[in-house]
């Protein structure tokens, strides 16, 4: 096995640990502000065949466009598993799937939109992920990402660099990358970067180029 490969499996292996805890563990900043992110970002979605990145336990589906034909992918069958119940319970509608998104297995320009949210902090190659979504978008197409980046509040950035071993360990997330950097290494024109909570989360909207731009 490769050193990535061990690396995918390690992270796929944290995730599956955290899926029993993690709408527990998300309650409090879900009530107080990730629940009105999802909602801006899922409004800026442009339908009508979306795929979504590391879904986890589906906490985005109520916000999901009406008319819109939605793949749902994660590499962590623990957290699929959760997705699964939700979307029955739910009844919404959508295509789950257990996929890396380092590696994804849809053709080229098969999306008009790829959304993602809290989800390129965890992935071992963040650049390479972002490559393969910027492949299955359409040309013209939207990449649409929530993000966190706590470098925007130098006291707590501190602190984050100090906890985050622990964090990448107990739960699979590295909050000590910067996202805004990553998308235009992927050939991705960002097109708008949405700074909320003081800029602790970051929305980032994003085009892939068509061959004349
Ligand atoms: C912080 S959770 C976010 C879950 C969900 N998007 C949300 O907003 O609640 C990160 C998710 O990304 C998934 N993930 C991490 N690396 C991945 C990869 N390489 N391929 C697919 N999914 C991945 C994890 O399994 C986990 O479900």
């Amino acid at each position: 096995m490769s050193t990535e490969d061990k690396a995918t499996e390690t992270a796929k292996r944290r995730w599956n640990r955290t899926a029993g805890f993690y709408d527990y563990m998300m309650a409090f900043m879900e009530r107080v502000r990730l629940r009105k992110y999802r909602r801006l970002l899922w409004s800026r979605v442009e339908s009508s065949r979306v795929l979504e990145i590391g879904v986890g336990t589906g906490q985005n589906f109520p916000y999901y466009p009406a008319d819109a034909e939605i793949t749902a992918v994660d590499f962590s069958e623990k957290m699929l598993e959760r997705a699964k119940n939700r979307a029955s319970r739910q009844e919404v509608e959508v295509d789950l799937r257990q996929m890396d998104v380092q590696n994804l297995e849809f053709e080229d320009n098969t999306f008009d939109t790829v959304a993602a949210t809290l989800v390129f902090c965890s992935v071992p190659d963040p650049v390479r992920g972002i490559r393969e979504v910027e492949r299955v978008c359409k040309p013209g197409g939207k990449v649409i990402l929530l993000e966190n980046d706590f470098s925007s509040i130098p006291i707590l950035g501190w602190f984050v660099k100090l906890a985050n071993p622990l964090a990448v360990r107990m739960i699979g997330a590295d909050f000590n990358r910067h996202p805004v950097d990553n998308v235009p290494k992927s050939g991705l024109a960002v097109e708008r970067v949405t700074n909320l909570g003081r800029g602790l989360w970051k929305l980032i909207e994003a085009r892939k180029k068509t061959p004349s731009s």
